[in-house]
């Protein structure tokens, strides 16, 4: 009898596990259902466009901590910028920095720009609230257009994010060496203790400065890159493995991808190297964290993982949440009307010339599962330095060493050396596995299994994918080289050899960034002679005639 009833049980926690095992992915799959068409609305006096997020989820979105931490939330409301006494966290400062300011709402207390989240404590940590990157600071943006603002969700954002930690570094080494600035600081922060507070300022610069020495490179991001991959490669082979010689420069920045679709695609990133089977896309946000000042114990294999600040349940809703958003319109109204014999035309030659590679997307259909083409760098012939970085990246193993590749779960060992790829899948793993009831070891399983591990040779790739939502994503091709699609349909030769990036002007008629000589302060030189710069290749659509370039754009704006 008392086995009977142990055997009920048994079944019945069985079957609960599968319930909610069943739940988790009915609601990040199906969530979308829940949410009716939006409208139009504004943002901060910016207009918003019908991309599927209510204001309530955008704000939500705009401001969710995923575990990122960059400074304690309180030295970050009072910290100076290095050269004057005003805050570093003003709108002044942060939009020269390529940041979008907010008002204060119900996710953002305090009015800090864009993408800028609160870390609340975790549970079981006694320590402060921190300051840190959310995905809004990277992946969305403003456009303008004739005194128009127009915010767009999962756009490319203009951030220049080497500028932004760099100042923030100096802001605090210039607390160290000018003690007016510190009691200020003292006070602002409301500390008791002085003393503590300066060897916690020190214990950060020391921290930071070394975060910037393995990520220096020789050629500046500007707005609107980054190397996320090098980056990722660093924070994770260096700083978490503390092995200094690792250390390889994160040379190939990348422009920010859009992220509507993006959770519909079957792989991601430019190169394609990500599958988007779930549970890909938590593994996925995982890297990313730890990239964005998440903190992972690589040293301290606790159970079969790895602690980490990363919030796995919030990675998840994340993720839902992108799963909702839809590419946004040209808005006819703002940008000017479509021409619809001269787009009927133009359809015509994307059949013929485009489509074989960037298919199209029915944006009504919410569980839309599209297909990119992963074309090898050499055939495309655009910059390689992203595509054979990622291939080529190779580290010691340290502590590592030993331990299965697939943390917690399967996988050959490590032994000396490794490829950089491999040790990030593992960090990422590490920190799934150490809490197997959000992420169920039995999906984690699934998505290590989708991983090129050790099994095959990384592949030199990049990825075309759909082309709808273009207008709102300029500048082209992974490495942001080419200002407008005008240009990208132009000879290599033809297209701008220097450019400035980071003004928001929008260019309808060549469809991409409003190409100005003026170098304003707020923008980047962008000199495609430079090296992971180059903006050649990708020669589809050059041999056609200026009229049907027109057609083919005209089109494009449909999509
Ligand atoms: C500091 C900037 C930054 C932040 C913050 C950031 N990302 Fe990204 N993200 C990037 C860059 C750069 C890439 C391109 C990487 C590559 O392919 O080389 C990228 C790529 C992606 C991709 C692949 C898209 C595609 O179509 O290939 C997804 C999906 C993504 N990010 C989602 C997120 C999510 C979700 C968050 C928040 C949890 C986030 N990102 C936070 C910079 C950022
Ligand atoms: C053989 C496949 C192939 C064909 C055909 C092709 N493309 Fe591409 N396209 C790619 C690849 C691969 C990339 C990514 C290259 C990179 O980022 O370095 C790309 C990138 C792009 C981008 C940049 C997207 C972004 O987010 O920055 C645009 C715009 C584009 N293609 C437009 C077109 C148009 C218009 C045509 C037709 C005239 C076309 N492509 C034909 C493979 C193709």
């Amino acid at each position: 009898m008392k086995k009977l009833v142990k055997f009920l049980i048994f079944i019945f926690v069985g079957l609960l596990f599968f319930i909610f095992l069943f739940l988790v992915f009915v609601s990040s799959q199906r969530s979308s259902a829940k949410i009716e068409a939006v409208g139009r609305g504004t943002l901060n006096g910016a207009l918003t466009l019908d991309q599927n997020w209510t204001p309530s989820l955008r704000d939500k979105m705009n401001h969710i901590s995923f575990g990122s931490r960059l400074l304690p939330y309180s030295w970050f409301l009072h910290l100076e910028l290095p050269e004057s006494q005003s805050l570093f966290r003003e709108d002044q400062h942060l939009e020269k920095l390529g940041f979008i300011p907010a008002q204060a709402s119900l996710h953002n207390p305090d009015a800090l720009a864009i993408g800028l989240a609160i870390d609340q404590q975790q549970e079981g940590q006694a320590d402060e609230p921190w300051l840190g990157l959310t995905c809004a600071a990277c992946h969305s943006a403003e456009l303008r257009y004739q005194g128009q603002r127009i915010y767009i969700d999962g756009a490319p954002a203009k951030i220049d994010f080497q500028a932004f930690e760099n100042t923030l570094l100096r802001s605090l080494s210039a607390l160290l060496e000018d003690e007016e600035k510190f009691q200020r600081f003292v006070k602002g922060t409301a500390v008791s203790d002085a003393n503590n507070l300066r060897l916690a300022v020190q214990a950060r610069e020391t921290f930071l400065t070394a975060r910037a020495s393995m990520n220096k490179t020789a050629v500046a991001y500007g707005h609107g890159r980054l190397d996320a991959f090098g980056q990722i490669f660093n924070a994770v082979s260096v700083e978490a493995l503390g092995i200094e010689g690792n250390a390889r420069s994160p040379n190939a920045p990348v422009d920010f991808p859009v992220l509507w679709d993006a959770s519909h695609l079957d792989v991601v990133q430019w190169n394609g190297s990500a599958s988007n089977v779930e549970p890909g896309p938590l593994g996925q946000n995982v890297t990313t964290a730890l990239a964005v000042y998440g903190s992972i114990e690589l040293q301290n294999q606790s159970g079969l993982g790895y602690d980490s600040s990363v919030r796995l349940a919030t990675l998840g809703e994340i993720q839902s949440n992108y799963y909702l958003l839809t590419s946004p319109q040209w808005p006819q109204d703002i940008l000017g009307e479509i021409n619809p014999e001269k787009a009927a035309r133009g359809e015509a030659i994307y059949r013929a010339n485009c489509l074989s590679c960037h298919t199209l997307v029915d944006n009504s259909d919410a569980y839309r599962k599209i297909k990119t083409t992963l074309v090898p760098q050499s055939q495309v012939g655009t910059d390689p330095l992203m595509a054979s970085n990622f291939v080529e990246a190779e580290s010691q193993t340290g502590i590592l060493e030993g331990r299965k590749m697939l943390a917690g779960l399967a996988g050959e060992k490590f032994s000396e050396t490794a490829r950089s790829f491999d040790i990030v899948v593992h960090a990422a793993s590490g920190v799934m596995a150490k809490k197997p009831v959000t992420t169920l070891l039995a999906v984690l399983k699934e998505w290590q299994d989708q991983y090129p591990t050790a099994s095959g040779p990384l592949a030199k790739n990049y990825k075309a994918r759909p082309l709808n939502g273009l207008w709102a994503s300029a500048p082209y091709l992974h490495n942001g080289s080419v200002p407008t699609l005008f240009h990208l349909l132009s000879s290599p030769q033809d297209r701008p050899q220097v450019f400035y990036i980071g003004n928001l002007d929008f260019d309808p008629r060549y469809f991409g960034l409003q190409l100005s000589e003026l170098r304003a302060q707020s923008v980047s030189e962008f000199d495609t002679r430079l090296p992971g710069n180059s903006n050649t290749g990708h020669e589809f659509g050059v041999h056609l005639s200026d009229a049907d370039k027109w057609d083919l754009i005209e089109y494009i704006k449909t999509l």
